[in-house]
């Protein structure tokens, strides 16, 4: 089956509702680039590279929506309303980028579009909106291509029959389609290897129980489910051959930022001689922050940690931390698969020469 996480129709970005999933399949409606950042920020849509989709997008659906209100060219030149579109774009932009902090994917989105609108800026908003649109598009299809050739990659590194354990949710909804550690797992499948996937449940917002284990079930790649805290027995047990998780940021020195537990992974694997793999595209590499401890931690609503939905079982007043991702450092990681190839033993030297 194949998930389309985002997808434009009717002149609209529709995107899956994966606050709901797997007890409901619905697609959300989106116009205008603050209900995009809305949906990024409420985890409607999330998962670093699906996230900087649904921002180009979202400048792409402001832009339309803009140039709506604004006036054809006329003869006389361009007019004060094109002040207004400027401005309202740079709105557009800004509220994208304090959707969330941590994926750079969000970033390196919004940067794409702002140089491809720099190229046109003097054409007129219905042009500039058209290449903004064309620019999206790009992007999404993009994404699907890139998390082909990291599967690929990948899966090689797989032997025949492994147990693979994976944390949160990195797959094709966490993308524009295929996934990253999940897109690893489908081509290893597609390559005839007979893999299963051990899926940590991913407290708070259990991206692991709700969409990874909804995606494998999809697609009847075999998988168990444990909760996060059984991750150290099974290994210790001798019933995990590797992990692989995504990223939401590595740093220049080869620090993976991923979601909250990963670090403890990435211990336990190191005790055990379990290599430990991230699934990267380029775009979640981000050259300006020099290390893992630069990399901008979300800290969400306690209401998370205190429950599921409505239903809060912790204590009544009691303190109560949410940070969502945590850093692994780069000696734990035992290689970065990227659509351009493996970088084992990742650091500054490995990643340069990467990224050329
Ligand atoms: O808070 P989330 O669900 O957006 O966190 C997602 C992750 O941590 C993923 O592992 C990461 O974005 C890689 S997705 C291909």
């Amino acid at each position: 089956m194949k998930v389309e996480t985002l997808r434009w129709a009717h002149n609209k970005l529709e995107m899956i509702d994966q606050r709901i999933l797997p007890a409901a399949f619905e697609y959300l409606s989106y116009y205008t680039a603050a209900s995009v950042a809305e949906g990024i920020r409420s985890m409607v849509v999330r998962g670093a590279p699906a996230i900087g989709v649904a921002a180009a997008y979202g400048v792409a659906l402001e832009a339309l929506r803009l140039s709506s209100a604004t006036p054809p060219l006329s003869p006389e030149g361009r007019g004060g309303s094109e002040a207004g579109f400027n401005a309202g774009m740079e709105e557009g932009f800004n509220v994208l980028a304090a959707s969330r902090p941590t994926a750079v994917n969000l970033f390196w989105a919004l940067q794409r579009m702002r140089k491809v609108w720099e190229s046109v800026v003097t054409q007129t908003p219905q042009q500039v909106a058209q290449r903004l649109l064309a620019e999206a598009h790009e992007i999404l299809a993009e994404d699907i291509r890139i998390n082909k050739a990291m599967g690929a990659n990948g899966a090689a590194l797989l032997a025949d029959g492994a147990r693979v354990l994976t944390h949160c949710n990195a797959g094709a909804l966490a993308t524009a389609g295929g996934g990253t550690a999940l897109g690893v797992f489908r081509s290893a499948v597609e390559a005839g290897k007979k893999i299963s996937v051990i899926a940590d449940e991913t407290r708070p917002f259990l991206q692991g129980a709700r969409l990874t284990a909804w995606e494998m079930v999809q697609e009847n790649i075999p998988l168990t489910l444990i909760t996060d805290n059984m991750a150290g027995y099974m290994m210790a047990h001798g019933e995990v051959d590797a992990v692989v998780v995504g990223t939401d940021r590595v740093a220049a020195n080869g620090d993976v930022a991923n979601k909250i537990g990963t670090y403890m992974v990435a211990v336990l694997a190191k005790r055990h001689n379990i290599p430990f793999y991230v699934a990267c595209p380029l775009s979640t590499i981000d050259l300006n922050i020099a290390t893992g401890a630069d990399i901008p931690i979300e800290e969400r609503s306690v209401d998370e940690v205190k429950g599921f939905r409505d239903y809060h079982w912790a204590a009544q007043g009691v303190k109560i931390r949410n940070p969502a991702f945590d850093v692994t450092p780069a000696e734990l990681v035992t290689g970065l698969i990227t659509e351009k190839g493996v970088v084992l033993q990742p650091d500054v030297q490995g990643i340069r020469k990467l990224m050329g």
